[in-house]
């Protein structure tokens, strides 16, 4: 695929491809992940936590947003970029959740967004596809809503909760949602929903029964030392590596190893 859309998504589904996704929030992040192949792009709310240290993503802002996202726009080739509408942005009724939307598209230039929820945002969903906005959507652990869970632990153990899921994720399905991601749910359940739709079924703690995996970036990079939960692989320490080379480089300018000769004009 030269230019990755939200056809191809479901073609690889298709064809048995698994899909690839990470979150990025900046330029610099966003031209990396692109280049070394990624499909999706996930600007994700995870900002909130990632960029700006809150502790939940309640807070951050459709400006805000808009700035993560155009910033990632403007470094893409290749990947389908998502853009997660903000708590606060589409929940009070369906037509907020167009205009903000649009902002989104519009402001951004990012190709789709993604909600949290199911049946409680149906009406929001309608709208949003009705204006030709493709829409991803978020089941499982949806953390716009941990005041009401109270806790980040595994989400659908209870047959009610696993039912609900997989009404909801059919009902995404035939609403036209291109995707869906499933986070922090047993790997049965996930595969189960998997396996009885069509559109591509991206996991996150959700296990490899489904279409495509998706990981906060900081997190598969090792930046976050103090995150570890079960279904979290590291593909590098970078907190360590990064520690160590600012570490050398005060070292080297309080003993004014830096700059050399050559650093200079
Ligand atoms: O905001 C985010 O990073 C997400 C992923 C964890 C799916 O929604
Ligand atoms: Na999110």
């Amino acid at each position: 695929y030269k230019r990755i859309t939200t056809k191809s998504l479901i073609e690889m589904k298709a064809n048995g491809e698994k899909i690839s996704m990470l979150t990025a929030y900046d330029f610099t992040m966003a031209k990396i992940v692109d280049t070394a192949g990624i499909d999706v792009i996930l600007v994700g709310d995870s900002a909130s936590n990632v960029m700006a240290g809150h502790e939940t993503t309640l807070p951050i802002t459709l400006d805000q947003m808009i700035y993560h996202a155009s910033s990632v726009v403007r470094a893409i080739e290749r990947s389908l970029v998502v853009v997660d509408l903000p708590f606060g942005s589409y929940q009070s009724d369906p037509k907020e959740a167009l205009r903000s939307a649009i902002r989104i598209m519009k402001e951004s230039g990012g190709h789709a967004v993604k909600l949290e929820g199911g049946k409680e945002i149906k009406e929001s969903i309608k709208k949003i596809l009705n204006a030709g906005i493709p829409v991803m959507g978020h089941l499982g652990l949806t953390p716009q809503s941990i005041y009401k869970f109270g806790t980040y632990t595994v989400r659908a153990k209870e047959d009610e909760e696993a039912d609900k899921l997989i009404e909801d994720a059919k009902l995404l399905e035939r609403l036209g949602c291109f995707a869906l991601v499933l986070e922090k749910i047993p790997a049965h359940l996930a595969e189960k929903v998997a396996k009885s739709i069509a559109i591509p079924v991206i996991g996150i703690g959700a296990g490899g029964g489904v279409d495509g995996q998706v990981l906060v970036i900081h997190d598969m990079l090792g930046m976050n030392n103090e995150f570890s939960p079960r279904f979290l692989r590291r593909y590098m320490d970078l907190y360590e590596g990064m520690t160590k080379a600012i570490g050398q480089y005060v070292a080297d300018v309080k003993s004014s190893d830096f700059p050399n000769e050559k650093e200079q004009y």
